[in-house]
């Protein structure tokens, strides 16, 4: 996996006067089966959140309310994006270093994941990471 195997994807959004809904539904709007999901939230300013890559564990990642950027690395490129909007969000392969930064005041980010968790999926040294195969 590359960075460039790293999709936004925009989610279906009802507008209405009463206020927008927004849908995620597994294998539909996210390319896999959903097992978990975390929100990450009350992130103190300049914090810096999930530097670390995964073995085997997909990722989709909203911003549900304020921006944060989402920093790609596959050990050749990096890539910065900025998620901003409830309506879309980023889907992450395995194997990808990410880290998340830039946190705005009363951001709330939506991580949906394709595993239950097991901390032995991550590698969080990124000189370790490198040497992973890719
Ligand atoms: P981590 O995935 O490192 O968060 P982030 O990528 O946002 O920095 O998780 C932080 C801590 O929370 C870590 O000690 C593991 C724990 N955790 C769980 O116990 N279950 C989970 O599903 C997640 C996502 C994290």
């Amino acid at each position: 996996m590359t960075i460039n195997d790293c999709k936004l994807i925009n989610l279906p959004k009802v507008n209405d006067p009463r206020g927008n809904l927004s849908i995620i539904e597994q294998n539909k709007h996210v390319p896999f089966k959903i097992k978990r999901a975390a929100w990450i939230y009350d992130v103190p300013g300049g914090e810096n959140r999930g530097g670390h890559a995964y073995r085997s564990t997909e990722e989709f990642i909203v911003a549900l309310s304020g921006s944060f950027d989402v920093v790609l690395d596959d050990g050749r490129e990096r890539r910065v994006v900025q998620l901003n909007r409830s309506y879309y969000g980023l889907h992450i392969p395995q194997g990808i270093w990410r880290q998340m930064g830039n946190f705005s005041t009363n951001s709330v980010a939506l991580v949906l994941y394709s595993t239950e968790f097991d901390s032995s999926d991550y590698i969080r040294d990124f000189e370790e990471y490198k040497q992973t195969e890719k």
